[in-house]
Formats: structure tokens, sequence, C-alpha cells
């Protein structure tokens, strides 16, 4: 009797807190859109001539005032032209779509690109998202030639797709957690039915090898890159010598705290994309495992109550990192679509409460602060003294995708 009342208490507590986020949604969607637009009139001069030609912004520098420009081959260039998409989506407002065309057929040159992972994020989040929003097939054949490209990475001694490095380097083969966020693309591309292309239909016939690349990436990840905890490491170093082929030859920090704790964006990565898995293959393995990275995460002695990791899981009271809450509060949504009863409230409970709190202005920019960019208090590499407290274009990606995940699952 005890139990179901403080059940009740907390599932009417959960309602509360979703009807406080469903009011907020129309006002952070209509500043978001303020931010976007003051962002895109400053970037696309730089875009056009002087020493951001042909760049993407990236991030802003509060002690200069100067948008942070990256080339069309840096990992994150998909990301602004896909908060573009994504401000379409929420917005209707045509200048998103026509703003965001733009910014996405600069990136075209990525589909042949083959000395790094990234691709699959980079294409994913802008083709990817223009091709399902307009839904149209236009962009098909160059999201077909990426997932190829990617698929050159992949080593079938080892199961897995290399990180970082030259495609045949001997020494080192890299892999860190993120590379599972670039999986989505070749899920995506290898999907029967959704783009015309699995088992040899128009011309590719790598529908069901991109699918079986994907899985035993996934799969082999799964075995090495998390702690039997399910705290994440950053950077696995895999031997390819005959004799011990596939072991773990070397852990490194990355961007990290160190190699016993938990850099707290990667976790995300993995909670997202092992969750992504699941939607793909519904294979239970990979649930599980998303769910068991979720827990660490939502367990861990040092996440703030607001549910804004700090920078690391072992770095409490230093620096936190909106871009890890965004990636997780989308991840943990549609993870909680796939998990019945308490568990997956509990994933929705949870990424309510990092959007109610990053919709807040601890986190979410006022217009005219911020350079533009939407959230604040993003770190992207700490140890590398690299962009500690500063805006950064996947934290507003993953923060508009998880304000549509929770729009569409209130509809
Ligand atoms: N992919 C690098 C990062 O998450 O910072």
């Amino acid at each position: 009797m005890f139990i179901a009342t403080l059940l009740a208490a907390a599932a009417v507590a959960a309602n509360q807190h979703e009807d406080l986020l469903v009011k907020r949604l129309p006002e952070v969607f209509a500043r978001s859109a303020v931010h976007y637009k003051a962002l895109d009139a400053a970037a696309t001069p730089l875009m056009e001539a002087g020493d951001a030609k042909g760049k993407v912004p990236h991030s802003w520098s509060a002690k200069t005032g100067r948008l942070d420009m990256r080339s069309i081959y840096w990992w994150t260039s998909g990301h602004f032209p896909g908060s573009l998409w994504y401000l379409y989506e929420a917005t209707g407002d045509e200048f998103f779509k026509e703003r965001a065309t733009v910014w996405t057929e600069m990136l075209a040159p990525n589909s042949k690109v083959t000395d790094n992972h990234d691709v699959g994020f980079i294409m994913n989040c802008s083709y990817g998202n223009a091709r399902r929003i307009l839904k149209t097939d236009k962009y098909d054949d160059l999201l077909r030639e990426t997932a190829a490209s990617l698929s050159k990475r992949f080593n079938p001694s080892l199961g897995l797709i290399r990180s970082w490095g030259a495609l045949d380097g001997k020494n080192d083969f890299l892999v860190i957690p993120d590379n599972l966020m670039n999986l989505e693309l070749l899920e995506a591309v290898a999907k029967n039915g959704e783009w015309g292309t699995g088992n040899g239909e128009r011309g590719m016939g790598n529908g069901e090898r991109f699918d079986k690349i994907a899985r035993s990436h996934a799969d082999v990840t799964m075995k090495h890159h998390f702690r039997a905890d399910g705290g994440c490491y950053h950077v696995l170093n895999y031997d390819q010598r005959p004799g011990f082929l596939g072991q773990v030859q070397e852990f490194r920090r990355g961007q990290g705290l160190s190699c016993e704790t938990a850099w707290s964006r990667g976790q995300s990565w993995g909670i997202y994309g092992y969750t992504m898995m699941y939607r793909f293959t519904k294979e239970r393995r990979y649930l599980e495992f998303a769910q068991k990275l979720a827990d660490y995460a939502m367990n861990n002695p040092n996440m703030p109550a607001d549910g804004i990791p700090y920078w690391d899981y072992g770095a409490p009271g230093e620096e936190r990192d909106s871009s890890a809450a965004a990636v997780m509060a989308s991840a943990l949504l549609e993870l909680s679509t796939f998990v019945p009863g308490e568990d997956g409230e509990r994933y929705r409970a949870f990424a309510v409460h990092q959007l109610i709190w990053l919709c807040s202005d601890d986190y979410f920019a006022k217009p005219g602060e911020n350079g533009g960019w939407l959230l604040k208090h993003g770190v992207g590499h700490k140890p590398g003294n690299s962009e500690i407290d500063v805006p950064l274009d996947y934290g507003d990606y993953y923060f508009l995708e998880a304000l549509l995940r929770f729009r569409a699952l209130k509809h």
C-alpha cells in the first residue's frame, strides 16, 4: 500500500515535470530560432570570403568575441546544418530550410573521405536529416557513397572500424566510443525499404554488408570498451599482430580525466549508440547494454542534482559538459520508448529533468549572449586545454533533437 502510494506520487510528479516542459517548448524553439538566425547572419559572410571561406560554424570564444569556423572535414561540420534542419522541423519557417540546404550541400566532398570515421556523423546529421525531412531521394547516392567510404575503414580480422589513423596503419588501431554514432549511417543505408538499397537494389549491393559491419563493430566494442560497471574508456588501441590479434594493447585517457574514469560525453555516445543499434536491429543485447550504460550515468554518485554531468564522471566539482547532457537526454528519450514499465519511465523522467535544466537560464543562452549558440557550458577537450566551458555545435544539435523527440512523445 505504502509503495503503491509512493509510486502514484512519483507518477504525478513526473507528469507535472512534463507539463512544465511542454509549456516551455514554444518559447525555447522561438528563442532558438532567433539565435540561429543571428548565427547564420554572422557566419555567412565569413563562409563566403576571407579566412573562414568554405568553413562551417563550430563554436565561439567569449574572450575574443569571434566565431570559431571549421573546415568541412572537421568531425562536427554536420551539426550546424543539422540544427538548422531541426529548427525547420520545429518551426516550419522556410528560412531554415533554405539555409540548411546551403550549409548541408557544402559538405558533399565528405562522401569520398576514408581517412577517419567521422563521415557518418557529418553526413547523417546534415544530409540524413535533409533526406528525412524533405522526403527526397536526391541525396541517396551521396549517402550510399559515404557509407561505402566509411566501410573501407572496417578491418574484418578485428571486426572493427578504425576511428583514426591511416587505413592500413600497422602499429596502432585506435577506436573511440564516438565511433558508435557513425554506425547510424551504415544502418540507415542498409535498411531495406527506407533506402531501397538493401540486397543490391539500385546498384550498390551493400545493404547487408553495411549492417554486418555495424553489428560487428558494436559487438566488439561492447566486449572491450566499457568496464564491468558500465563506465566507458576513451581510446583503445587494438593489437593487429598474429597471436595477439584483437587484444587491447593500450588504453589512452584521450579526452577523459584518466584511464580509470568515464569521460561523460563518451558515456553518452555509448548510450545513444546502443539504443540506436536496437532501433535498427531489435537485438536485445543492444537494448540491455544501452540500459547498463544509462544506469551507470544516472546512478553515478558524481552525477549532479540537475542531471548535467561534470565533463568526466571522475571530476566532481569541475566544469559541467552540457553537450554530454544533451546527447544523453536525446538517447534516454528514445530508450524510454523501447523499455516498458518503471525502467522506461525512469529514463524518460531523467531526460525530462535534464531538459528542464538545459532550458533554464543556467544553460540556455539569452538572445545576444553566447555568440548565437544555444547551450552554454560545453567542454570539448579538457586534458588538451581546448574548448573548456564554451558553446559547442553538437551540444545544440542534440539539445534540439531531444526537444523534438520529447514533442513527438507528447503528440
Ligand atoms: N568525437 C569527439 C568528441 O566527442 O569530442
